[in-house]
């Protein structure tokens, strides 16, 4: 039986409302196909337009098997290409940030422009045609200080989702502030169980004491159902509209992505250890309310995110392996704040900081219990774990759309 065969069968035949057979969290084969039919066809946050203040200024990063630039071109458009040369294939920028006025191949020195056209390429005699050697360009779309790109040849439609987050986003100025400091960490275990994980707070109560001093554990909080009946968030959502803050619960039919903004906990206005704003700016001028709680939103696979009053905290998630997955974290304020004035790195980043260990030991457990060949897929919680679920039934339908199955008819 061919993997995509195995996998399809293995998906018919899950038990609705438990976790995925143990091939969905170690094999090898199964990984390839998450990587092909998931991560090579989809939108993937990249990372922030205030990452590249000006022309030339670049970052990469790795999709799977495929290193990608994104930049800043001469005309001030942010612009991806595969960061693979056009003469033997070297990559051509190695560092993670950067800035160039041309984009140099340390293997042999053929010179692209920022927009991706060679413009250098020493003794190729007569014959041979620059126009036809520019870098490979990869689809990459701008929302409210996001940068989202796509490896496949056909990108699907971006339209969605920034009518979605764009009114909720704006507001806050994303792409007018700046990192104040960012991590990254690897977590030895599938890109599913990091994300398993960060859709419930089953676990926040006994792992997290740090985040629970200011993030509700409510189900309705970190769901995707019941927020709106919960009276406490009813009210915050309310509140937040009436000042002109976009906040209602709101997914897309494929449940990909989903924006909402929820209270934090009694007075707090941040996630610090007293619940006290850590940046003595707010993130944007226009924004005048401290307790706007926090601006939750997920795109399936590669990012979560909380924007506060005073500052935002962004998650990027990237698969290294079938059983290891870099998740990087940056904190944005505004681009006028002062650090040792306006806030500390320490105070920032204290309440996340833990949090994100703590989740990187959790799934490693997780992952170490799942590779036994003793795991059986366990129920999820269907009052804590909704969200969990929903997760998965997102995957699912994924890969069905993306192997161009017909919904898969259950075994009961
Ligand atoms: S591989 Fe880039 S110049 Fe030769
Ligand atoms: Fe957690």
């Amino acid at each position: 039986m061919s993997a995509q065969a195995d996998m399809l069968n293995q998906l018919r035949n899950r038990k609705p409302g438990h976790a995925l057979p143990r091939a969905f969290y170690t094999d090898p084969d199964f990984y390839k196909l998450d990587l092909e039919q998931i991560w090579y066809k989809d939108w993937l946050f990249a990372g922030h337009d205030c990452e590249l203040p000006k022309p030339g200024s670049y970052m990469t990063l790795q999709i799977g098997d495929y290193p990608v630039i994104v930049l800043r071109a001469a005309d001030g458009t942010i612009r991806a290409f595969h960061n693979s040369c056009r003469h033997r294939g070297s990559r051509i920028c190695p560092a993670e940030h950067g800035e160039a006025r041309k984009l140099v191949c340390p293997y042999h020195g053929w010179t692209y422009d920022l927009d991706g056209r060679l413009t250098f390429a020493q003794d190729m005699g007569p014959d041979f045609d620059a126009a036809q050697h520019g870098l490979k360009p990869v689809a990459c779309e701008t929302v409210a200080g996001y940068i989202f790109v796509c490896v496949a040849r056909q990108a699907p439609d971006f339209s969605a989702f920034r009518a979605l987050m764009a009114p909720y986003f704006l507001p806050h100025h994303l792409a007018g502030a700046k990192i104040a400091v960012e991590s990254t960490i690897v977590e030895n275990g599938n890109w599913k169980l990091v994300w398993e994980n960060n859709r419930e707070c089953y676990h926040c109560r006994p792992n997290h004491p740090e985040l629970c001093r200011t993030f509700p554990e409510s189900p309705t909080v970190t769901g995707v159902a019941g927020a709106d009946v919960d009276p406490t968030i009813a009210a915050h959502v309310e509140s937040c509209e009436a000042a002109g803050l976009p906040s209602r619960f709101r997914i897309d039919t494929a449940g990909q992505f989903r924006a909402a903004r929820m209270p934090l906990l009694r007075d707090a206005v941040s996630y610090t250890m007293s619940g006290k704003a850590a940046v003595a700016r707010p993130l944007a001028d226009s924004v005048t309310r401290d307790k706007i709680g926090a601006l939750l939103l997920f795109h399936y696979p590669t990012t979560w995110n909380h924007v506060l009053g005073d500052h935002a905290v962004t998650f990027r998630v990237l698969p290294l392996g079938p059983t290891q997955t870099q998740v990087t974290t940056k904190w944005l304020v505004h681009k006028d704040a002062v650090e040792g004035v306006d806030y500390t790195i320490e105070e920032l980043t204290k309440v996340w900081a833990a949090t994100n260990d703590q989740d990187r030991r959790i799934v490693e457990e997780n992952q170490r219990g799942v590779n036994s060949p003793a795991f059986e897929p366990g129920p999820y919680s269907p009052l804590h774990e909704g969200s969990v679920i929903q997760f998965i039934d997102w995957y699912e339908g994924a890969i069905e759309r993306s192997f161009g199955s017909q919904r898969l008819t259950r075994v009961a």
